[in-house]
């Protein structure tokens, strides 16, 4: 059966703590909790679903966004229409990054944040992520253009950080000047 997720929304102080390191293998509670963030982030990328269930569309979601300050991330990425791959990092770190810039066009979005907030956010075009499976096995991704912007959305929520920190108040939107690829 379907449990649509209670995330706490930006007004939670919660969500501006720092998440703590988790021990490995995760327990079977953290596990049920990460299958249940599976499925809810697929169901909300299928309009059928996200229809019947009432569920905001979203590709990642952090442990603290549920009021657990633990440093776990769920991403689950429609590579190809209809076909989904899920990422989970516990312990993520980025490794490596590229030095070219992008931002996505529309902006971001957020499941924790339930109004539109316009602007662009700089995010590196590339990223390394190391860190955990659920299992403790270590695990190393490269990711680019939209898992990129994803993984560093998410690993930011384990910071305390919200994706409009990050947009200039004074010039919210980059220009062609501003070497920043908009994708
Ligand atoms: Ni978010």
């Amino acid at each position: 059966m379907f449990k649509k997720l209670d995330i706490l929304d930006d007004t939670h102080k919660v969500l501006r703590q720092i998440s703590k390191e988790v021990k490995l293998p995760l327990s079977n509670d953290d596990k049920e909790i990460i299958e249940q963030i599976i499925k809810h982030l697929t169901y909300s990328q299928i309009d059928k679903y996200a229809d019947k269930y009432d569920l905001r569309p979203g590709m990642g979601l952090a442990f603290p966004q549920l009021g657990l300050l633990k440093r776990i991330i769920v991403i689950v990425d429609e590579y190809e229409e209809g076909k989904f791959k899920n990422y989970v990092v516990v312990n993520p770190k980025i490794t490596s990054n590229s030095t070219e810039i992008i931002a996505a066009e529309v902006g971001e979005g957020c499941l924790s944040v339930n109004r539109e907030i316009e602007g662009h956010v700089p995010r590196f075009a590339r990223v390394t992520i190391e860190g955990f499976d659920p299992e403790g096995k270590k695990i190393k991704i490269r990711a680019r253009e939209e898992l990129s912007i994803a993984f560093q959305h998410e690993i930011d929520h384990l910071n305390g950080i919200l994706f409009y920190d990050k947009i200039d108040k004074k010039k919210p939107f980059f220009n062609e000047y501003d070497n920043v690829r908009l994708i």
